[in-house]
């Protein structure tokens, strides 16, 4: 049977968060720190933190790009995941959230392994590519940017490699009609996911976390 996505008893997601234990000291100090520095509170939910531990492990990441840093929650968990020697370029816009991730790297030992690099994408991800082919590509970004965001994963991954989009479901808008102020958002998360799914370089999924979490496997 194809049971919805999503489930609404909150007794589940509280077992499983019981169990996992999704966030640790480390990620929950990352995050009161940030919120505290005036950070908003959009990292990434523990759990897909975790799923995303879990993907950088299976794969064996040694050379990863993140694309969006915040205050490094997410590049924690990926570093976590990743080899011992692995290497993690984080992109961020905001100077402010490059100073926090940094602190964050620093705190959970990850300084030696941990690039961040403050401008747009657009212009550090050129700069990147001869430091790949990569393992791994997340991006939780601006989503406008994400059509852009995927195709530069899309040349920029080694075969088998990942790509990892965070906020799948657009918070809701994802399947609506792409007019009013969140158009452009619409269009292109729409246009991320045609890309993904039919464009012939990724096998490709969504898994039905609280945001939506795609993974792309590169062909
Ligand atoms: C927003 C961005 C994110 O990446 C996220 O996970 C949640 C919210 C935002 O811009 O509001
Ligand atoms: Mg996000």
């Amino acid at each position: 049977m194809n049971k919805q996505f999503g489930n609404d008893d909150p007794a589940l997601s509280a077992y499983v968060a019981r169990v996992y234990a999704p966030e640790d000291e480390v990620l929950r100090e990352i995050r009161e720190r940030s919120t505290r520095a005036g950070l908003p509170d959009i990292q990434l939910a523990a759990l897909d933190a975790r799923h995303l531990e879990i993907l950088a492990r299976a794969c064996r990441a040694r050379r990863a790009v993140e694309i969006g840093t915040l205050g490094g929650y997410s590049g924690v968990a990926i570093l976590r995941g990743m080899e011992p020697d692995g290497v993690l370029d984080t992109v961020e816009i905001e100077p402010k959230h490059a100073e926090i991730a940094r602190e964050s790297f620093r705190k959970s030992g990850f300084t030696a392994r941990a690039r961040v690099h403050v401008g747009s994408a657009q212009k550090i991800l050129p700069r990147l590519t001869r430091r790949g082919p990569f393992d791994l590509c997340f991006i939780d970004a601006d989503k406008e940017g994400y059509p852009a965001y995927l195709d530069w994963a899309a040349g920029n991954l080694r075969p088998a490699g990942l790509v990892v989009l965070d906020n799948a479901f657009l918070f809701g808008r994802l399947a609506k009609k792409p007019k009013g102020k969140a158009a452009g958002e619409i269009a292109a998360m729409q246009k991320t996911h045609d890309m993904l799914a039919r464009d012939g370089r990724f096998r490709a999924t969504v898994f039905p976390t609280g945001e939506g979490l795609a993974v792309g496997v590169k062909l």
